[in-house]
């Protein structure tokens, strides 16, 4: 496993960090067990990730709690969320805190984000919460703050643009992937020079590990105008990154795109199936994607802003 240094924190973190929520939720999505869901979780630490993200919202933490038993927890980086539903007094704030450090097990939080702000709730989210947040920061029990979009309602990234005006954030929580690049002109460039890190989410996301989706995707693109029907092989549109040389499958190649993308520190991954983490592990091992292929991503999805390959 390489690291990397997620910006301002300077904390020192694993390339791919391990989702806890998405459609698998580390198998709690997907009817695992909570055993299998502990040993997915210690398979990944073993294999040399260091950061797990999770949130209140996933009801994962507790799994996430059981499966760091035992390790050095200097060595991890746990990130949690806020969830925005429901009162955001001081009480509550801190109440949904505590809960997470009780279920998590530990006495502090290495990233403490708001969970999925939405434009239009911004400044109104940041009043209610930031004395807080700010408060636990100086007792110590949150390290950094971090903020994640809801990329799905949001995919053009308005809310990031308007945090990015902001001083509070050390980390964003940025979806990106071969599907919607635009966050390689509209959120890496202000991060990269603030020198916020980066968490990717919905590297691969449903289009990108089931094709019949990736179709229909493709198809609203197209009629939506933002991708060209001549520059793509409509029965399998991301075949030509199959070869020698190039991607083993879809999902190899959606996790090695993100992987070399200049601005994205830590792709989190997301499964629920031992095997598919172990195919993603050796993903992460690999080159880049060849240039060409990379170029012709580029190309082909240049004008995608409208969805997030959900
Ligand atoms: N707003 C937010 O704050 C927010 C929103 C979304 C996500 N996130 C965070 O970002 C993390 C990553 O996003 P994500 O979970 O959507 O991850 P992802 O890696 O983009 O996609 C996960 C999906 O891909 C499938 N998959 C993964 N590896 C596969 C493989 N090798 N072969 C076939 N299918 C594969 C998974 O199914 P299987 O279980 O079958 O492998 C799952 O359906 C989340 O877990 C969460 O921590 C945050």
């Amino acid at each position: 496993m390489d690291y990397t240094v997620l910006g301002r924190t300077g904390l020192k973190v694993s390339i791919m960090g391990v989702g806890c929520g998405g459609p698998s939720r580390v198998g709690k999505g997907t009817r695992k067990s909570k055993e299998d869901s502990i040993a997915l979780i210690r398979h990944a630490l073993d294999s040399g990730i260091n950061i797990i993200d999770t949130a209140e919202l996933y009801r994962t933490e507790s799994i996430v709690g059981e499966a760091i038993k035992g390790y050095d927890r200097e060595s991890l980086i746990i990130s949690t969320k806020k969830s925005l539903f429901g009162s955001l007094s001081p009480k509550s704030v801190e109440r949904s805190f505590d809960k997470s450090l009780k279920s998590l097990d530990t006495d502090y939080i290495d990233i403490y984000h708001l969970h999925a702000v939405l434009p239009e709730n911004y400044e109104k989210v940041i009043s209610k919460t930031m004395p807080t947040l700010q408060k636990l920061r100086d007792e110590g029990k949150i390290r950094f703050f971090g903020i994640t979009e809801m990329f799905n309602d949001d995919p053009q990234h308005t809310m990031l643009q308007k945090a990015l005006k902001d001083d509070y954030w050390d980390v964003m929580m940025v979806g990106f992937n071969i599907l919607n690049q635009s966050a390689r002109e509209r959120v890496f460039p202000e991060t990269m020079k603030k020198n916020i890190g980066t968490l990717i989410m919905f590297p691969v996301r449903l289009a990108l590990s089931r094709p019949e989706r990736l179709k229909q995707i493709i198809d609203e693109l197209i009629e939506k105008g933002e991708l060209d029907s001549s520059d793509i092989d409509m029965k399998n549109p991301l075949d030509f990154l199959n070869h020698e040389g190039g991607a083993v499958n879809s999902v190899d190649a959606a996790y090695r795109f993100c992987n070399y993308e200049p601005g994205a520190d830590v792709i989190l991954s997301g499964t629920g199936d031992i095997d598919h983490l172990k195919a993603n592990i050796e993903s992460f091992s690999r080159p880049p994607l060849p240039d060409e292929d990379v170029l012709k991503l580029k190309k082909i999805f240049q004008n995608v802003d409208s969805v997030s390959g959900q």
